[in-house]
């Protein structure tokens, strides 16, 4: 399996080429629309054909590329059937979308947003802003809920075991990734924290709205093409 991180500085943004090495077929997880002109370099220098698109949810801070991506390649899109209307193919928790020999599978992981999934390969989980390096996605907009955000982290995200290599969707204090033993022992808003706990610290956070929310999640329930006003 080939995997890339891609990291858009404006947004904090990873994003994730996972690409199958025998049939050459690649999927982009979580793109962001100004940097579709490097993704699509990267994909065409390494000679991958990209047959999917995936987004881990409706995003509130960056517009996503999949809607220019599929435009420009023919991929399909993929996300949570909870989400963006649209996409093309909707996922449930356990569906699998299959890229050459690689399976990718979804998990419902709702609490950052009610349509939030996690996308697991062998050894590795893309975690979306459902889990961060030491820290989560916020719960506080966006049909957000920290209790089912503390339940996806805990029964669904650290149920696939210590070793697994957690691929966070962004960062801000210069992680790339981690594990999910690693979480558990060290993410201060979880490692010994009860849901109540959990909840408190969500709940006090006192966050700012993210700048781009207003403009961001019309435009991704539109895969990223902006609507005309
Ligand atoms: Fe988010």
């Amino acid at each position: 399996m080939l995997l890339r991180q891609l990291f858009d500085a404006e947004s904090s943004t990873y994003t994730y080429l996972v690409a199958d090495e025998a049939s050459r077929k690649a999927v982009l997880i979580d793109p962001v629309l100004g940097q579709v002109d490097r993704d699509l370099k990267l994909v065409g220098e390494l000679g991958l054909e990209l047959v999917y698109v995936l987004d881990t949810h409706v995003h509130a801070d960056h517009v996503t590329g999949a809607g220019e991506l599929r435009a420009r390649t023919g991929a399909r899109t993929a996300a949570s059937a909870a989400g963006a209307p649209c996409v093309d193919v909707k996922l449930a928790h356990g569906d699998a979308l299959h890229v050459g020999g690689i399976a990718i599978r979804a998990l419902a992981t709702p609490g950052h947003t009610d349509d939030s999934m996690c996308f697991t390969v062998p050894g590795y989980v893309f975690s979306g802003d459902t889990l961060l390096v030491r820290g989560t996605g916020r719960s506080d907009f966006q049909n957000g809920n920290p209790n089912d955000l503390y339940r996806s982290i805990t029964e669904v995200l650290f149920a696939l075991g210590d070793a697994t290599v957690v691929l966070p969707g962004h960062d801000y204090k210069g992680f790339t990734s981690s594990t999910i033993g690693e979480e558990r022992a060290h993410n201060p808003r979880l490692a010994g924290k009860s849901a109540e706990e959990f909840i408190r610290i969500m709940n006090g956070l006192g966050l700012p709205p993210p700048k781009k929310l207003a403009e961001a999640v019309p435009a991704n329930r539109a895969c990223g093409v902006t609507p005309v006003h």
